[in-house]
């Protein structure tokens, strides 16, 4: 398996790929990853097998904070799961992160997405603590805009 930079020649197999991961994924329009692929690829890389994108991050860095990198979208092809590719990618971003001097990994979920909880866990992020829990998640309410609850994620990093 490969781990490379997003490319503009690969945004058709990203989009492919993403389709498949509604609800928790909502696909974006094509101009929005090219803008990914041309100003942010290094916190995008894709997982190649067998010339296959099975597996991408789309992160960017903070301007208004650029200690931080934000997560927003995490997807293993779901023939490709259970075997380290999303690991294999956070850990690409977070070497990125501390090439750069960052300190901070972090990304919102829905409480009700039990495998990217335990993924988050296992890949050790931290379950930030809210003001109120769903099946042993922790919420922060309103945290992206009114009636938009998140079970928040991070995980600290070192340069
Ligand atoms: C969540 C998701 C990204 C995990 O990807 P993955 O490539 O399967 O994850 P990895 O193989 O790197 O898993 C790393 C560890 O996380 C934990 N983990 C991952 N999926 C798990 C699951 N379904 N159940 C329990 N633990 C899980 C395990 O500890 C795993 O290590 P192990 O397989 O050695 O036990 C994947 O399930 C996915 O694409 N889901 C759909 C899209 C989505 O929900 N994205 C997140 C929201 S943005």
């Amino acid at each position: 398996m490969m781990i490379a930079p997003l490319t503009v020649d690969r945004i058709p197999d990203v989009e492919k790929l993403l389709a498949l991961g509604e609800p928790y994924i909502k696909l974006r329009g094509s101009s929005d990853y090219w803008l990914y692929a041309k100003l942010f690829s290094t916190t995008c890389p894709v997982a190649v097998l067998n010339g296959e994108v099975v597996g991408c991050v789309i992160a960017f860095r903070s301007q208004d904070d650029p200690a931080e990198i934000y997560l927003q979208d995490v997807m293993t092809h779901p023939d490709h799961r259970r075997r380290g590719i999303t690991r294999a990618l956070v850990d690409e971003v977070r070497r990125q992160g501390s090439r750069w001097g960052c300190q901070r990994l972090y990304l919102t979920s829905e409480p009700v997405n039990r495998p990217a909880h335990a993924a988050w866990l296992a890949l050790g992020f931290v379950n930030v603590e809210g003001d109120s829990q769903v099946d042993g998640v922790s919420l922060i309410s309103n945290y992206k805009g009114p009636g938009k609850h998140r079970a928040v994620y991070e995980c600290l990093i070192g340069s």
